[in-house]
């Protein structure tokens, strides 16, 4: 199966990818495509590094996000993708692409979904969240990308215990290490395997 991975930042969770599929532990599984949100993404380096073909897509250099929209989709159309994987993408979706990747779009969000998610919830910004609130455990979670931010159907979570030490920083660290790059591998392996159904708004396991 082939995927496209959108990344906009240090791309741990693109290079997760590429390693299990390396490894052998990620089967089936081609990256056709990364397209990123800006041209300092890191994880442009990383897709260099492996002869990934990528390219950067910025709304801001098209004429109106419709226009980008299109430009978007006329890419991954002829990149043969059949799944998009947001690696830490900062930006939403167009309209006409989350159209035509109906249940075929995932996310991995750095939080227990449906805590600290929504607009504006990105990057360091759940784990301030989630400590201020004095949570016990966090974790990342992989769901189905819809046209609202972080409120599609949860394919996958995993949590890992707050310390009593933790500051965002450490928090973060711990949550890519053990939870994201863990799940979202495993996530693409159910698309790949052909097991995910999406029914009344929540994911079931063939
Ligand atoms: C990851 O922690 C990911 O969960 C988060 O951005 C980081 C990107 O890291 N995504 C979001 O916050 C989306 N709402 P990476 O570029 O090293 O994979």
């Amino acid at each position: 199966m082939k995927i496209a991975v959108f990344v906009s930042g240090g791309g741990t969770n693109l290079q997760a990818i590429i390693d299990q599929i390396k490894d052998g532990s990620l089967t089936n599984v081609e990256i056709a495509l990364v397209i990123a949100s800006n041209d300092k993404a890191y994880a442009l380096e990383r897709a260099s590094q492996n002869n990934i073909p990528s390219v950067v897509m910025s709304v801001k250099s098209f004429e109106s996000r419709e226009a980008w929209d299109d430009a978007v989709l006329a890419k991954l159309n002829e990149s043969g993708a059949e799944l998009i994987v947001l690696a830490g993408y900062l930006s939403l979706l167009g309209e006409k692409t989350v159209k035509a990747f109906n249940n075929r779009i995932i996310n991995i969000h750095p939080a227990l979904i449906p805590s600290f998610c929504g607009k504006g919830m990105y990057g360091i910004r759940p784990h301030e969240a989630a400590l201020e609130r004095g949570v016990k455990v966090s974790g990342a979670t992989v769901h189905i990308v819809n046209e609202n931010y972080d409120e599609g159907p949860i394919l996958l979570q995993k949590c890992v215990d707050v310390l009593p030490d933790d500051t965002p920083e450490v928090l973060q660290k711990r949550i890519m290490k053990e939870c994201e790059q863990v799940i979202l591998p495993k996530a693409i392996q159910l698309f790949a395997d052909g097991k995910i159904k999406v029914v009344n708004n929540r994911v079931e396991y063939n």
